[in-house]
């Protein structure tokens, strides 16, 4: 089945910290339970990271009522694609706390793809993506 995956940065409107991170996880968690949406949260001091994944219609109006969402503002897509199988697939929404460079390093990373790749036969995946995979790696057992 086709996924569509979209990644997107964000700053806090107010501050999210543990205790109003935690609330809104718990909610997240349980609509996208509810919706098939997976994916991850990279929070730090004012900045969002976010990758969310699942049925087309779901992860569209999902990002609509992201951008909408009035705790945060600037929401910048990075990357919207459809993809064959998930990056995430066993978080209704992991959330991690990181370095505030790390979400300025995911925004400035490659999301686009560059030159036409159909040569390795593989899907293209970016390094922006590869760069949100690694630091959820690291960082996925200190998981709020
Ligand atoms: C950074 C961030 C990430 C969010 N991620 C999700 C999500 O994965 N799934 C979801 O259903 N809603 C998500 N939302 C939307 C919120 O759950 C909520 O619907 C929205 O913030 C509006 O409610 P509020 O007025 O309490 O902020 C997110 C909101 C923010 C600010």
């Amino acid at each position: 089945m086709s996924i569509k995956q979209i990644i997107y940065v964000s700053e806090e409107t107010v501050v999210f910290d543990r205790l109003r991170l935690v609330a809104m996880l718990q909610k997240v968690r349980e609509t996208n339970s509810r919706t098939g949406v997976t994916g991850v949260l990279l929070h730090s001091h004012g900045r969002f990271a976010q990758c969310i994944e699942g049925e087309q219609d779901a992860i569209d109006s999902l990002y609509l009522r992201i951008s909408g969402a009035p705790r945060h503002t600037n929401v910048v897509k990075l990357q919207e694609v459809i993809v064959s199988s998930r990056g995430f697939s066993q978080w209704t929404m992991g959330c991690v706390s990181v370095l505030e460079s790390e979400i300025l390093r995911l925004s400035t990373s490659q999301w686009q793809r560059v030159v036409a790749d159909h040569v390795s036969g593989r899907p293209w995946v970016s390094p922006g993506f590869v760069l949100m995979e690694s630091l959820w790696t690291a960082y996925h057992d200190a998981q709020l």
